[in-house]
């Protein structure tokens, strides 16, 4: 049985091929339809991809969000596409130039130029108990940062984690680090679904979890 997209977000038809869509201004030359949906290329997105391969997020639509490691917003600004207020955290300015430019045509969307390990640093901007964490911070330590934000996240809420094996250690064997990461994780979260990315991103793990 497949699990629901969140309202939102639709399968749609670009150059004849089955893609993720969501409904907004178009964002890095993604396809477009005349009514306004644009392709959600999963190849560049790793919450694309753990929607494409059918993971259960959770996610309905509607939903607050504090997105961690937003870049220049490939990602997140599908995420406001559907979302309900969406706060993007990104220590790097530049892609945060690009970021604040795609938040210019999202009303829900609050770009953060700030570091994701110090969670204190943005604390009075984010509101408490969001519905969903999303994490795809290319960083070691990805399960504490994970941990430490935690405190944002409702009991119920959701965390939507890619985990890049070689930003924890670039010799390891990715199944090993994915696993060091998931035990970690696990002091602070029940993990609900884990899924290799690697049709659309090599040695990458996708995390479902709640906080325990
Ligand atoms: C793989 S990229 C994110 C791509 C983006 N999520 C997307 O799908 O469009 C990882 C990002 O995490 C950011 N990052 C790494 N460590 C971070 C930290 N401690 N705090 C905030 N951002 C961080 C990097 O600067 C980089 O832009």
């Amino acid at each position: 049985m497949s699990n629901d997209l969140p309202a939102g977000v639709e399968r749609r038809t670009y150059d004849g091929r089955e893609r993720l869509a969501t409904q907004g201004e178009p964002v890095y030359g993604e396809p477009t339809d005349s009514d306004g949906w644009r392709a959600w290329d999963a190849g560049r997105s790793k919450l694309g991809a753990m929607l494409e391969l059918d993971m259960d997020t959770g996610l309905d639509g509607g939903e607050t969000v504090l997105y961690l490691g937003a870049a220049s917003g490939t990602t997140v600004s599908h995420v406001a596409d559907f979302a309900g207020p969406t706060y993007a955290v990104e220590f790097a300015p530049r892609p945060v130039r690009d970021l604040v430019g795609v938040a210019e045509d999202r009303d829900n969307l609050f770009p953060l130029l700030k570091d994701a390990r110090d969670p204190s640093s943005y604390a009075h901007v984010v509101e408490a108990d969001v519905d969903c964490l999303v994490m795809d911070v290319a960083t070691r330590g990805q399960a504490t940062v994970a941990i430490r934000n935690k405190q944002f996240l409702a009991d119920d809420g959701r965390l939507l984690m890619a985990v890049k094996a070689r930003s924890e250690d670039v010799t390891a064997e990715p199944d090993d680090v994915f696993d060091d990461v998931v035990s970690d994780l696990e002091a602070e979260y029940e993990i609900l679904e884990t899924a290799q990315l690697d049709r659309f991103h090599a040695d990458h793990l996708g995390i479902v979890a709640q906080p325990k």
